[in-house]
């Protein structure tokens, strides 16, 4: 969603801004703008509709502006369609000020009318402009010390009657050695400092080229930036002391090497992912240790828990899906799946003796944040299962078991879904030996055979230019049914979120079970059906419901076990798989959906990257 970009130091701005801009475009946007304060103390700014090179073509063909202090936005449409009027940053009336805005100002309604009676004229129908505007009428009622110490008053006051979850920036003609950044709420901020510069972000990626020591700006907390360094407080103006954290993502890591997309790259790194995650969390005896990360939750508490309930978005709620088949097989303890969006209104049975698990890659999105609040406050224990260091997630959460899966650049998450996949696996084998509810033996074996899967998933990305054939054949389908059982329900749900992101194509991913109770009527010779035909409990069933489709004259398109001569006699083609334990099979099994979706939306020639009107991270409800 949106990104927010600022600079100071000897260099011009507006390279800076719009290279780190361009970093921040993954996470999806739909128009962007600069404002800088020039040599002469001017403050110029240019804004257009549409992706960064419409902006950059502006700035290069007429609209020239550089300056050596400046901030930068990308803005994606919640008050106001896309537009250039409605892009950031927005300024006052006096054109002395601008501001740049990520979330949203719930009362935005009340203060524009009041603004606007008292004469405040406004360009744009954003929420937003009415943060320029209050900060103007405050700073118009002066006050004492110097002008930045005015201008921070200003902004105190101008946070104190904004309501809403929101990050937000400030530059100021009057004030050209300084810029200022608040944070209420999920929006995140990071500022780095080297060599007399400073960089700030919405989001760690944005920076990393420049700068590795980045501080995490907290909620509520405002910073104060100069070419020095900063001055860090909270909103009545108290000190904060935090040191700047040291980021161990190489900046390479969000770079393409080479891949035509970073989808693709994100794919192909899925091995070293799972390596990653699992990296020192298995003991010489086979045995997952987890009890120094999760040290805020006691053993004697996870001893105790009555009942889990699994909460996230999209793909992360996928993730934990499989997590619930896991952990039910595993701790034999009841578990419960509720969406993020339904858990903060579908009134939650919680209390003292419930385990929420919160699944988020990004640790940002609002409604998973939401519901962890709503958890804690009915007196439950959260256990974050996150991406991110320093995110809003990890702030709430009791603690955080990391997922290690470096920064994801394409919207349409694959190496984080894996890598969730694996966190939960890790925290099902604790869990059952700290319960003792399941043979240790058992247990020691699925961590093996998890740390095998690695290997396995290189041999299945070599079969991405086969599975680019089967893709050619279905591109041009209207719909595309994924069918799966058990613990490959959430890889059917997944393999159509997959599809239907990037390649704007109608899926569903179903319980194969439940077709005969509607998706059947959909199917005819147009329709392929996808099923997850792997050994263990289901596959008998699962092929019997493929045969049912069959029968419709679907084409049928099956992952199953390398030599299933069964489903090679019936299926139109397969994606074969390594068999492997069934509790660990939707791991592998994802790799080629993952693939098929890539490839025709590749094929199709889409924005595979940056699918329209999708986010990377959704911080609004
Ligand atoms: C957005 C992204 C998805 C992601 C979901 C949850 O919809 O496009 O890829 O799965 O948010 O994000 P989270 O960061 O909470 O895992």
């Amino acid at each position: 969603m949106c990104g927010i970009v600022g600079y100071i130091g000897q260099r011009d701005s507006v390279p800076i801004i719009l290279d780190a801009l361009a970093r921040l475009e993954y996470r999806g946007y739909d128009s962007s703008g600069v404002a800088v304060i020039d040599a002469n103390g001017e403050l110029l700014g240019s804004k257009a509709e549409g992706k960064l090179a419409n902006l950059t073509a502006r700035l290069r063909d007429g609209e020239h502006i550089s300056g050596k202090i400046g901030i930068g936005h990308t803005r994606w449409a919640t008050h106001g369609r896309p537009s250039d009027a409605n892009a950031h940053p927005h300024m006052d009336c006096s054109r002395r000020m601008a501001v740049v805005h990520n979330g949203i100002i719930e009362n935005y309604a009340v203060l524009r009318d009041r603004l606007l009676e008292q004469g405040h004229t406004f360009t744009s129908e954003t929420d937003s402009e009415v943060i320029a505007h209050l900060l103007e009428s405050n700073c118009a009622a002066g006050g004492d010390g110097t002008v930045t110490e005015r201008i921070e008053a200003a902004l105190r006051a101008t946070l104190r009657e904004l309501v809403g979850a929101y990050a937000l920036g400030v530059i100021c003609a009057d004030d050209p050695e300084h810029l200022f950044f608040a944070r209420n709420g999920a929006s995140p901020l990071v500022a780095g400092h080297e060599n007399g510069e400073v960089f700030v972000a919405s989001d760690t990626p944005a920076i990393l080229q420049y700068t590795r020591k980045q501080l995490i700006v907290h909620e509520g907390e405002m910073l104060v930036v100069s070419a020095n360094g900063w001055k860090l407080t909270d909103y009545d103006g108290n000190p904060v002391h935090r040191q700047a954290t040291t980021i161990s993502w190489d900046p390479g890591s969000a770079e393409k090497g080479g891949f035509k997309h970073f989808m693709l790259k994100e794919i192909f790194e899925q091995p070293t992912v799972i390596n990653e995650t699992l990296a020192g969390r298995i003991d010489e005896q086979g045995d997952v240790r987890l009890e120094a990360e999760l040290d805020s939750i006691s053993e004697d508490l996870l001893r105790s828990i009555s009942k889990i309930s699994i909460t996230g978005c999209g793909t992360a709620f996928n993730a934990g899906m499989v997590g619930m088949y896991l952990l039910r097989s595993l701790v034999r303890v009841p578990v419960e799946m509720e969406l993020a969006s339904e858990f903060r209104y579908g009134d939650p049975v919680i209390d003292h003796g419930a385990l929420t698990i919160a699944m988020s890659q990004s640790g940002e999105t609002a409604d998973t944040i939401e519901a962890v609040r709503i958890a804690k406050g009915a007196g439950a224990t959260v256990l974050g299962i996150c991406n991110r260091l320093g995110s809003p997630l990890t702030r709430v959460a009791d603690a955080t078991l990391f997922t290690r899966g470096g920064p994801e650049i394409g919207v349409a998450a694959t190496k984080t879904y894996v890598s969730q996949v694996t966190a939960m696996i890790l925290f099902s084998l604790y869990l059952a030996r700290l319960r003792g509810t399941a043979p240790l033996e058992r247990l020691r074996e699925i961590a093996k055979n998890t740390s095998l899967l690695p290997a396995a998933i290189d041999v299945l990305l070599n079969e991405s230019d086969s599975i680019r054939a089967v893709a050619k054949s279905m591109r041009k389908a209207h719909s595309v049914l994924f069918m799966g059982r058990y613990v490959n329900v959430p890889t059917a749900l997944e393999g159509a979120l997959k599809l239907k992101e990037i390649s704007y194509i109608h899926a569903e991913g179903y319980p194969a079970g439940e077709m005969k109770h509607g998706p059947i009527a959909l199917l005819d010779s147009s329709v392929p059906v996808v099923g997850i035909a792997t050994d263990g409990r289901v596959r008998e069933k699962i092929i019997s419901n493929l045969m049912e489709c069959k029968a419709r004259e679907a084409p049928i398109i099956v992952v199953a076990n390398y030599g299933d001569t069964e489903v090679a006699s019936f299926a139109d083609h397969v994606f074969w798989v390594p068999k492997v334990d069934e509790m660990l099979s939707p791991i592998l099994n994802i790799i080629p959906l993952q693939l098929l979706a890539y490839h025709i939306a590749d094929l199709e020639g889409k924005d595979v990257d940056q699918p329209r009107n999708l986010a990377k991270t959704v911080t609004v409800e």
